[in-house]
């Protein structure tokens, strides 16, 4: 089959030849970026279906939340740079701005951050789930079991279409991560579970749930709170990504929030997403010194080879993630603090930038650092062990996983979402009994 297109304005009308069916396809524009074909009655205008494996040029939704120019390197949440949110505004602010759209007022501020610390302690029998699993389970295994299990504890908040049950949900979701996932790693190292403190910041808590113990006093320190309230910051969210899309996905079934924060973190392990933080980490264990630097980017120039260089490469960026600067810059300052300052894996990390930055093979690919390059020795640096990074990942992008899923709840024209396929297997044949097969 064949089809001819004709380009005027703000539309495209495609004709299949030999045929008298048409389409006109309006051109719609996005207050910034990109415009989109609207195709929605492609199928049954013409029968045939679009072909974009990957999504990598399909905007599945209409959103007001995030805003990323690939191209310069540009990220905003509800118009806001990223730089400017990292350098003065807290990941509760931040929370409160990617949920409601604008920055609260003061009364809002305080009212938000006590209704998120209202939430952070876990009903009781949770605890009992943990003891489920095995001590060296992995904490994503674990994040995914328990934010699952929270459906069966909140049967008053899961009415999608109720808004007091969104903005509920919203809060215990938020508050309650930090929690579940400071246990999953008190539970694998066999220490007493610490309770929440509600007299400490968002990120204070935190740190305190992951290091305190019951038989002493322990102070947070001032600028390890601050790095982590950046990283939480830095990961709240970012548009359409595979575990935001995987939210949105099980969402448009009229899935509980609980249910699909937990597919969100499922698919946020993936070593190609979330779970690239703790590769990084191994990738740069496995390097070793600089002097092996030449050969294991060899290794992931050779098309044989199944290495890739994790923390660069991005489907959207093809210029320097904003994240992975104010990353590195942050890796600094946490590992002055920390005496860390001449830590040899920064070392060994910033010549391998160095390096691939120079390199034709990344440069001719659009190859930069990405969010996840620097954010693991800084993690590690503060003491997580590595299979903790990517869950750091996922309590800092539940913000946005939810505000993703309240828009599309919110959004008059949402219906379930069902991609179609080009099929290419067989026509269809009859069953052929046992003793006649060869
Ligand atoms: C995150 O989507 C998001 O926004 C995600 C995220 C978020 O905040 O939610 O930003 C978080 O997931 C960041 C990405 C973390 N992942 C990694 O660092 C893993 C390593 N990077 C890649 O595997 C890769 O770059 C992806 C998955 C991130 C993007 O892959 P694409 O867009 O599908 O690109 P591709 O696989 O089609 O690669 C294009 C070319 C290929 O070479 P050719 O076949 O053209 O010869 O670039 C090469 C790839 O082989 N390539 C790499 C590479 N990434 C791409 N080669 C070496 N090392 C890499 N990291």
């Amino acid at each position: 089959m064949s089809a001819t297109a004709t380009k005027d304005g703000g539309s495209v009308t495609i004709t299949l030849n030999g045929t008298n069916k048409s389409l006109t396809i309006p051109l719609i524009d996005g207050t910034i970026g990109p415009s989109v074909f609207d195709i929605r009655k492609l199928y049954n205008e013409l029968g045939v279906f679009t072909y974009d494996p990957g999504y990598g040029g399909t905007a599945a939704c209409e959103s007001k939340i995030t805003y990323i120019d690939g191209d310069v390197g540009v990220l905003l949440h509800r118009g806001y740079p990223i730089e400017q949110l990292a350098e003065k505004s807290s990941f509760l602010e931040v929370s409160y701005l990617l949920l409601n759209g604008e920055l609260p007022d003061k009364a809002q501020k305080a009212e938000f951050e006590r209704g998120v610390m209202m939430h952070t302690m876990l009903h009781e029998q949770l605890r009992r789930f943990y003891d489920g699993f095995r001590r060296d389970a992995h904490p994503m295994a674990v994040m995914c079991g328990v934010v699952g299990a929270m459906s069966a504890f909140y049967h008053d908040s899961l009415d999608i279409n109720d808004p007091d049950h969104r903005r509920i949900s919203a809060f215990r979701l938020i508050a309650k991560m930090p929690t579940i996932a400071a246990w999953a790693y008190k539970y694998s190292i066999g220490q007493p579970f610490m309770y929440p403190r509600n007299d400490l910041s968002y990120a204070e808590n935190f740190l305190y749930m992951m290091n305190a113990v019951p038989a002493e006093d322990y102070k947070v320190s001032p600028v390890l709170a601050r790095a982590m309230d950046r990283i939480f910051i830095l990961h709240a969210d970012h548009e359409q990504n595979a575990s935001t899309s995987t939210v949105r996905l099980s969402g448009s079934t009229g899935a509980n929030p609980f249910a699909c924060i937990a597919a969100g973190i499922a698919s946020l392990w993936g070593p190609a997403h979330g779970g690239a933080n703790e590769a990084v980490l191994k990738m740069l264990a496995e390097i070793g010194h600089k002097d092996n630097i030449p050969a294991f980017l060899a290794g992931v120039k050779d098309k044989n080879g199944h290495n890739r260089l994790m923390g660069f490469g991005h489907r959207v960026y093809k210029n320097y993630d904003p994240r992975a600067k104010i990353m590195q810059a942050s890796c600094h300052e946490v590992l002055k603090e920390l005496g860390h300052q001449d830590d040899p894996l920064l070392e060994l990390a910033m010549e391998l930038e160095k390096i691939a930055l120079h390199d034709e093979y990344f440069v001719s690919r659009k190859l930069y650092p990405n969010v996840d390059f620097y954010s693991g020795i800084i993690l590690k640096a503060m003491g997580f062990p590595t299979s903790m990074f990517t869950v750091l990942f996922a309590v800092a992008r539940t913000v946005g996983w939810i505000s993703q899923w309240k828009e599309m709840i919110e959004d008059p024209s949402q219906r379930i979402g069902r991609p179609r396929q080009v099929y290419t297997g067989a026509t269809q044949r009859d069953y052929i009994a046992l003793d006649k097969r060869a």
